[in-house]
């Protein structure tokens, strides 16, 4: 595995890459590191339809609204190079944020949609979209992969990427990745390693509250959005709720109480201690479309 620090190395060795290679396709995993099974899964994906899998290990600051949240984000670089290596992947880019932003950590350019990104993880999280949005577009930029595979569990920040990348004529073909879950059906995150062992156990009823929801759509497709949230408030009890709805999946908008739902997007983000989770479930439809 080739690994590059700097922007002109990673795009200079993929321009002639490219050069010799005019019909391979580069298939890019952008992440935050302290890779878990979900990252992996993701890497496989590139490897499945790429001739070249690059990842990139970036703990962005511009997309964190709280700054000890960005520094109490875990990191194990040499454990995630080792991971990488060993599924395949053939570039690694490790920027330092110097490399990234200079010595500019505000007054940032900025790609917004200013309806979506009020949204959901948009509300409280300020900023944290154009954040996101301003990295993948450049790493898009300095990469230029045919193929990006990101994860459904954060699929707000997938369906901003997808617009991005549509309405900027990026022509990247996003794939998207369905959740991985632990046994016990908590969603894989870098952040469950901050959790302590008894926010670990509060944890799982962010799952089963989702699942419940799923069951009792299954059962009845005639329920009620109202009834889905007052599933909600039985499971999600003992944890600290930032939102927990039931949404349109393209817009993601608040479906309304008396709606009955064909086609729903469950989305949840709660603190477990001072971590926070998020993560979804489809009603009549997958992350994919
Ligand atoms: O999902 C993530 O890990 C990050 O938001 C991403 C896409 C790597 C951008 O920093």
């Amino acid at each position: 595995m080739q690994i590059f620090n700097t922007i002109k190395g990673i795009s200079g060795f993929l321009e002639n890459y490219r050069c010799v290679n005019p019909d391979k396709k580069v298939a890019f995993v952008p992440t935050m590191g302290f890779l878990h099974e979900g990252h992996l899964s993701l890497f496989r994906k590139a490897r499945e339809v790429g001739d070249l899998v690059v990842v990139s290990i970036f703990v962005n600051p511009a997309q964190f609204n709280n700054k000890e949240d960005y520094e109490k984000y875990p990191v194990n670089t040499e454990n995630d190079i080792s991971l990488a290596e060993n599924e395949g992947v053939d570039v690694l880019f490790h920027p330092g944020v110097q490399e990234i932003y200079g010595d500019q950590s505000t007054n940032l350019i900025q790609l917004r949609y200013p309806d979506m990104m009020s949204r959901l993880c948009g509300k409280t999280r300020p900023g944290h979209f154009e954040g996101v949005l301003l990295i993948v577009h450049n790493l898009f930029v300095w990469i230029k992969p045919q193929y990006a595979v990101f994860g459904c569990k954060d699929y707000q920040q997938l369906l901003l990427i997808q617009k991005m990348n549509k309405d900027l004529h990026l022509e990247v073909e996003i794939i998207p990745i369905p959740i991985i879950r632990e046994k016990d059906g908590l969603a894989m995150s870098s952040r469950n390693a901050r959790l302590s062992p008894e926010n670990r156990k509060d944890a799982i009823v962010i799952s089963r509250s989702l699942a419940a929801i799923r069951d009792a759509w299954e059962k009845n497709p005639r329920i009620l959005v109202k009834e889905m949230k007052g599933i909600y408030e039985k499971y999600l009890g003992s944890v600290q709720v930032d939102y927990a709805g039931i949404y349109d999946p393209r817009t993601l908008e608040d479906l309304p109480d008396d709606a009955i739902v064909t086609q729903g997007l469950a989305a949840v983000a709660v603190y477990c201690g001072d971590v926070r989770l998020i993560d979804n479930m489809f009603m009549g439809g997958n992350c994919g479309g």
